[in-house]
């Protein structure tokens, strides 16, 4: 059939766009230039992030790009911190008021429903780094 090898380079070629786009979306952890500028919002180190959203289970309520396991659906997914108005809808958005949160939400919305983990102030700093340059 005359055409048909092209159609099958044309089928491999769509096959490698789309598995390329799945790993974009599947990998979703920020790059180094976003991390440094999480860095900078907040005094955190993001790197150490990935560990300490799992050491305190975060992960189990929450989906967080490039954290493996991350895929809790409990509380809102943590795609685009950096861009919401609010936290938790009652606290306005900024890298200390990020950490207050992160460290004890009950003191923040005694309604709220995420707890305290215990997470340290400064852990809390790592992960307000990393949530800050996710986009
Ligand atoms: C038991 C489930 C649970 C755990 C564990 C948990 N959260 Fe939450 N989280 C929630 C819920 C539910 C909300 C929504 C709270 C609200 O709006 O009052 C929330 C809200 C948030 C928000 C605000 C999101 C927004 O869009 O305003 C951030 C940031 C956040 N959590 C980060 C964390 C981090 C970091 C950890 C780990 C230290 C964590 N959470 C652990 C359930 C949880």
């Amino acid at each position: 059939m005359p055409g048909s090898g092209r159609s099958v380079r044309e089928i491999a070629r769509r096959g490698a766009a789309l598995g390329a786009l799945a790993l974009a979306a599947c990998g979703g952890g920020p790059g180094e230039r976003a991390m440094a500028e999480g860095a900078r919002l907040t005094g955190g180190d993001p790197h150490r992030a990935p560990a300490e959203l799992r050491r305190y289970g975060c992960n189990t309520c929450h989906t967080i790009p490039g954290v493996p396991g991350a895929d809790g659906r409990v509380g809102p997914p943590l795609t685009g911190i950096a861009g919401r108005a609010y936290i938790g809808g009652v606290l306005t958005n900024t890298p200390a008021n990020l950490v207050h949160w992160i460290v004890d939400p009950p003191a923040v919305d005694s309604q709220t429903a995420m707890p305290r983990t215990g997470i340290s102030p400064d852990e809390a700093r790592d992960v307000a780094a990393y949530l800050y340059s996710l986009r």
